[in-house]
């Protein structure tokens, strides 16, 4: 059955009264409920374990440390509901006892082109064995699998904007070929285990999200910028600038990621991203004015494959999961600006 259908299926089951994962939801918050998050000390990691801790949860974080940073978890080390390995999810799982286990969110990946370019090998196989292992595990824990997966699944897309039934237009060789098809290929097992195992399973498809926590030296243009215009100097834009990303406030995407754990409609690929689009220069020129840098903007080459647009199509994500994204790029930015002067001790 595909996607639509499935949903189409469900939507009618819970039409005709079939409510009982309504009711199985509402018991599950009473109970003591426990997550694994992998990539839990990374930018998005960190902010979801912040998010589940809120609402509750236990939730043991498990990160190699390979791109991520302890400083992203400092504020939830110190709760008893918290639990921390560091740990590979390459590497075998079974030496640890994680009790019961209600939800596996498998967020390990090193994510910026920076760094997966860095670290190729380690890329594929967080993306494969890593994803294998955390699959394997969720069926024995009979847990709800999230795999965060990636706008780059569609590679440079010859189809605007991007809904998840497009299958994309991937280079399989090429640099970014590492996480592009590392994805992919996580998609694909992830799907093959709900087929097999009948495990719940859910995919997102995350677009660029920005926010505070990530790192000013991963190379993504938001926390690049803004580095650059704290430093006074000039911003590097690859190619001409006109190239478009949609860039997704960090609070938003953890919103749509709860929603898509919660909802019984979507078991597979959804898109979870900001459909308003900007360009790198206005994204430049913008940051130069909100932090008051004069310095000019330097144009460089782009790197290889790298996509002319990249735009969600969330209509499943509207439909299904009552989700989009509310928080204003400008806003967005100048709370990300905050963090980063904090992070240099430029503002306190
Ligand atoms: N931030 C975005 O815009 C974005 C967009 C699309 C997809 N994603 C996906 O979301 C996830 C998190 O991305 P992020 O932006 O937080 O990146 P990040 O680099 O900040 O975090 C990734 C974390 O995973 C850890 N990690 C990597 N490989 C590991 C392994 N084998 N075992 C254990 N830990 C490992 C890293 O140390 C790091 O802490 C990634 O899977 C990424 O592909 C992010």
């Amino acid at each position: 059955m595909g996607v639509l259908e499935q949903i189409e299926d469900l939507e009618r089951r819970l039409e005709s009264g079939e409510t009982a994962w309504m009711e199985a939801e509402a018991r599950r918050d009473h109970l003591d409920t426990h997550a694994i998050v992998t990539g839990a000390a990374g930018f998005l990691g960190s902010h979801l374990v912040d998010r589940l801790l809120r609402e509750g949860w236990s939730v043991t974080g498990i990160d190699s440390m390979i791109t991520g940073e302890l400083s992203n978890l400092s504020d939830v080390i110190p709760s008893t509901k918290f639990r921390f390995i560091r740990e590979d999810v390459s590497g075998p799982l079974g030496v640890y006892d994680f009790g019961s286990v209600q939800w596996i969110l498998h967020l390990a990946s090193p994510a910026s082109p920076i760094d997966y370019l860095a670290h190729p090998i380690e890329t594929l196989q967080a993306g494969s064995v890593g994803t294998l292992r955390l699959l394997d595990l969720a069926v024995h824990k009979k847990a709800k699998f999230l795999l965060a997966s990636t706008s780059e699944v569609y590679g440079d897309p010859a189809v605007h904007p991007q809904p998840e039934t497009y299958w994309g237009n991937v280079n399989p060789i090429g640099p970014r070929s590492v996480y592009d098809e590392a994805k992919r290929f996580a998609e694909a097992a992830t799907m093959a285990y709900h087929r097999e195992h009948g495990l719940d399973v859910r995919i997102a498809r995350i677009f660029n999200t920005y926010g505070p926590g990530m790192r000013p030296s991963d190379g993504r243009a938001v926390p690049n910028f803004i580095d650059q215009a704290l430093w006074g100097q000039p911003l590097t834009v690859h190619g001409d600038g006109t190239q478009t990303r949609s860039l997704c406030y960090v609070d938003d995407l953890i919103e749509g990621l709860w929603r898509l754990m919660r909802t019984p409609f979507i078991i597979g690929p959804v898109n979870l991203g900001n459909p308003e689009e900007v360009s790198m220069l206005e994204l430049a020129t913008l940051i130069n004015r909100l932090t008051g840098n004069e310095s000019s903007i330097k144009f460089e080459p782009r790197p290889t494959d790298d996509p002319e647009h990249r735009r969600p199509d969330i209509t499943l994500a509207q439909r299904h999961l009552q989700w989009q994204p509310t928080t204003p790029l400008i806003e967005g930015l100048r709370r990300t600006i905050v963090a980063q002067m904090q992070r240099h001790r430029i503002w306190s």
